[in-house]
């Protein structure tokens, strides 16, 4: 008898198992599994805002019983604690609450440069917003991005200068950093949502830091488009060159799987260089970072090919740094420590150029290079970092220096660098002759554009 019963109760609980999980079971499951409190807050925002409701119904979370009251529920003592119809809530679900279930995620994002993206105050871009702009478009630029510091006011609700926000490093009331919302858009909380370039695609991007248009334009995101039905971006586990082959996402280059790594929300652990500041620096552990990205590359590429990627991008960030980030930023000093500039910045417009050449142009030239996106590197990139260096940079330096300590800058900045010599001195005449033949062979006689 004994044996029969097992299997009858096996059968059965078999059997339960399989309508749960079957659709029609979905909703009976969810029923059961919910709490008193989240059927409350079910049932009347069902009336009230019934896509959260409908949204919460397809994520694993409420197949797993996870509902409205296990994440919003909070403690009298919280600060942004409200009554809200005889429950204690809050509005914010941070990290800190959810690490209730998910410490790894939360441990890495804190980790991550994600988490620290809300400390801009003392940044020169945020004397730039906030001053130089105002603050009402930081409002709804810099802190959409980045994250506010959300305030609370007297009796929890949030101060809306402050809130709605979702940017990536939020300062939350609890302590916590960040924001995880930032690429899980509530309540379904996919996974496969996050994995989309466009996850990403909010932030990253524009004149300082294009690299959803560098990614769209390169092979990577071409191949994308292309073959975005056979990404099997659903996937439970998403391991590249195992789950998927056609095309790397963002996600899969900076923080997917691979058959040698896990995933990890700490974003910045296979990046070798920072290309951020006037002056790129290689990170600490660098050989260690490129090692992990070189990993991922390998799935899809042989080493040689993934060596030559690397060394084009260095060479670029060198030619970067050396040919026109190390000058400019060294003679800017220099006519500051000499009076010859005000030590404020964006008074004066060679501020301004400067600061595009590094943070808008040379960067540009630095992550189209990073990433396989050629007319940023070029176009946008390093043809406007020399366009602006030699025909509006330099002018702005002698206009302030004045003939004789231009004449010494150039010479101590300058001239060392053969690169500046065809500026210095002038083409060659065989340089020179060199274009007029290959115009004239292309073009035919008088068909070229160059004099
Ligand atoms: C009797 C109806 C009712 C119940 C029960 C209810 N809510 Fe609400 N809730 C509302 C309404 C209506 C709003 C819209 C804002 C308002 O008027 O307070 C709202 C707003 C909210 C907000 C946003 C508040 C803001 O200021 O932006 C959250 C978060 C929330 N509810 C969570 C919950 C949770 C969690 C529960 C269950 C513990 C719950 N609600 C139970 C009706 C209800
Ligand atoms: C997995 C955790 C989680 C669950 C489950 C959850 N929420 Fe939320 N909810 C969030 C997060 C995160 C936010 C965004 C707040 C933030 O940025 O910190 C949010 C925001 C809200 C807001 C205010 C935002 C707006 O757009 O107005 C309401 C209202 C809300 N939730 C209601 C609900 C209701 C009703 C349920 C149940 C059907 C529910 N939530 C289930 C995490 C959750
Ligand atoms: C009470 C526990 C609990 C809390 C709190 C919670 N989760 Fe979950 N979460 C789960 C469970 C259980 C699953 C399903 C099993 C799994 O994938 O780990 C899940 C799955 C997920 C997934 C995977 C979704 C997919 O497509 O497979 C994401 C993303 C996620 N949660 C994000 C969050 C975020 C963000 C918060 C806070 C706003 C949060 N969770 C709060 C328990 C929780
Ligand atoms: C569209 C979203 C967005 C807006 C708006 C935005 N930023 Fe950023 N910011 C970013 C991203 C993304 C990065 C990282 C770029 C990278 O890694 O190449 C960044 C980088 C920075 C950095 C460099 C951080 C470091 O660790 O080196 C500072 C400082 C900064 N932003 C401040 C600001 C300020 C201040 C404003 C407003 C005046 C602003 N940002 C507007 C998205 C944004
Ligand atoms: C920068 C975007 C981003 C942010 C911010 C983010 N996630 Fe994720 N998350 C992802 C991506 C992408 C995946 C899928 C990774 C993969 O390919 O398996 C993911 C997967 C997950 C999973 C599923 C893990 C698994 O192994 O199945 C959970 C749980 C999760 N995130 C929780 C969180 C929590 C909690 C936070 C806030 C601390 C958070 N995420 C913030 C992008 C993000
Ligand atoms: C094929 C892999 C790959 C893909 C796809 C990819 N990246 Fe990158 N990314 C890189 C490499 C390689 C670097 C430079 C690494 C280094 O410094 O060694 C980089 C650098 C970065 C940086 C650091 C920039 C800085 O200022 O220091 C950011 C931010 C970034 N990528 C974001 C993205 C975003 C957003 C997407 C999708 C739109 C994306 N990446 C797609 C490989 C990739
Ligand atoms: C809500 C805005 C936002 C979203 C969404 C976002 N990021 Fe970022 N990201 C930032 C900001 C801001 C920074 C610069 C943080 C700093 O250094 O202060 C950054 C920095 C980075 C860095 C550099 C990290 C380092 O250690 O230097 C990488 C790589 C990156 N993000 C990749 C991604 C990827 C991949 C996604 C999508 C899966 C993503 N980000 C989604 C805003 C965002
Ligand atoms: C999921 C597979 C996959 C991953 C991962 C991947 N690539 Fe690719 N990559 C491709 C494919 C496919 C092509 C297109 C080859 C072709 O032209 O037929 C490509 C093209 C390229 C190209 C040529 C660009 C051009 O315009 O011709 C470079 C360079 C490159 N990848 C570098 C990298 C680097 C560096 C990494 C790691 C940081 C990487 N790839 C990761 C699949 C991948």
């Amino acid at each position: 008898m004994k044996p029969k019963i097992i299997s009858w109760t096996f059968g059965v609980l078999f059997c339960a198992a399989f309508t749960m999980s079957a659709v029609p079971g979905v909703a009976a499951k969810q029923k059961n599994m919910i709490s008193k409190q989240g059927q409350k807050c079910i049932e009347c925002h069902e009336a009230q805002s019934p896509a959260f409701v409908k949204e919460w119904r397809i994520s694993p979370h409420a197949a797993r019983g996870v509902d409205c009251f296990s994440c919003h529920r909070a403690q009298k003592t919280d600060p942004d604690a409200i009554d809200h119809y005889g429950f204690t809530v809050s509005i914010l679900v941070t990290p800190k609450d959810c690490s209730r279930c998910h410490a790894g995620q939360v441990k890495e994002m804190t980790a991550s440069h994600h988490a620290k993206a809300g400390d801009i105050l003392n940044s020169l871009d945020n004397y730039l917003g906030e001053v130089v702009g105002g603050p009402e478009a930081a409002a709804v630029g810099c802190i959409q991005c980045h994250g506010s510091k959300v305030k609370v006011l007297p009796g929890g609700q949030l101060d809306i200068t402050t809130w709605p926000n979702t940017g990536i490093g939020r300062i939350n009331p609890d302590g916590s950093f960040g924001s995880c919302t930032a690429c899980h858009a509530r309540h379904a909380f996919s996974k496969a949502q996050a994995r989309e370039p466009d996850a990403c695609g909010k932030c990253h991007l524009g004149p300082d830091h294009p690299q959803t248009e560098v990614y769209q334009e390169s092979k990577h995101g071409i191949l994308y488009t292309a073959n975005k039905a056979r990404l099997n971006m659903h996937k439970d586990k998403w391991v590249v060159g195992k789950d998927y082959s056609a095309a790397p996402t963002c996600t899969t280059c900076h923080m997917g799987a691979t058959t040698n790594q896990r995933a990890t929300h700490d974003v910045g652990t296979r990046i070798s260089w920072t290309l951020r500041p006037p002056v790129s620096i290689k990170l600490e552990n660098a050989d260690k970072r490129r090692e992990d990205m070189k990993d991922v590359c390998s799935s899809c590429h042989a080493a040689p090919f993934v060596e030559g990627f690397y060394r084009q991008f260095d060479n670029l960030v060198g030619l970067y740094n050396d040919k026109f980030a190390k000058p400019a930023t060294a003679i800017r000093k220099e006519l500051i420590e000499r009076g010859k500039l005000t030590p404020a910045d964006f008074d004066e417009k060679l501020d301004w150029i400067y600061y595009e050449l590094w943070h808008h142009e040379g960067r540009r030239a630095r992550h189209g290079a990073s990433m396989s996106g050629p007319d940023y590197a070029w176009w946008h990139g390093i043809y406007e970092v020399a366009k602006h260096f030699y025909t509006a940079y330099l002018p702005e330096v002698k206009a302030a220096a004045g003939p004789e300590l231009y004449a010494e800058l150039t010479k101590r900045y300058l001239e060392p660098d053969i690169r500046h010599q065809w500026y210095l001195k002038g083409m060659s005449k065989e340089e020179l002759e060199k274009i007029r033949k290959y115009t004239e062979e292309r073009y035919g006689k008088g068909g070229g554009t160059t004099k």
